[in-house]
């Protein structure tokens, strides 16, 4: 039976530390389901679930066993609607740890699915959507931590970087 590792998150917006984590994702599962959902503790947004879609399809067009789908539901639903083995989710910091491990036990108790973490890299473990979209904002260049696909879209959104 083939292997799939379900990669869940806001991606508000998708950035090089996710793209890592669903690269060493795909090494290690016959395929990978990126969901990008809603977080319910985070009440604004920057780009709606559909814009989101675009950018991380884009960012991972190089990936060919990876597919992506957005949802407004529970994770638990998706992981039974494509057959997850695990969640799969990125740990950057030891300040992440908590809110991971109550979700991943939250998601256990509700459906049995299992959730695995992946470190990530020193290189990206400052990197928050929630940093990105504030440099962004107030023109600062975040074009070293995101994918082409998303920079372009956040210069779209705020104009470009000063110099
Ligand atoms: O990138 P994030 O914000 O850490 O991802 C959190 C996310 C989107 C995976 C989490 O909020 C989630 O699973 N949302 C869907 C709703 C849900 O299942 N909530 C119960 C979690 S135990």
């Amino acid at each position: 039976m083939s292997t799939v590792a379900l990669v869940p998150g806001s991606f508000d917006p998708f950035h090089n530390g996710h793209l890592e984590v669903v690269e060493r994702a795909a090494k290690l599962f016959d395929e990978v389901v990126v969901a990008a959902l809603r977080n319910p503790q985070k009440s604004t947004q920057l780009f709606d679930l559909e814009e989101r879609q675009e950018m991380i399809a884009e960012s991972l067009a190089h990936l060919p066993t990876v597919r992506i789908v957005s949802v407004s539901t529970l994770l638990v639903n998706v992981a039974k609607d494509v057959n997850a083995s695990a969640i799969v989710k990125g740990l950057r910091v030891v300040t992440d740890f908590e809110s991971e491990l109550q979700m991943a036990q939250m998601n256990r108790q509700l459906s049995g699915v299992e959730t695995l973490f992946i470190p990530t890299s020193s290189t990206f473990s400052f990197v928050a959507s929630r940093l990105l979209r504030e440099v962004s904002r107030y023109h600062g260049d975040v074009s070293a931590f995101v994918p082409p696909a998303v920079n372009r879209r956040l210069i779209e959104k705020f104009g470009a970087p000063n110099p």
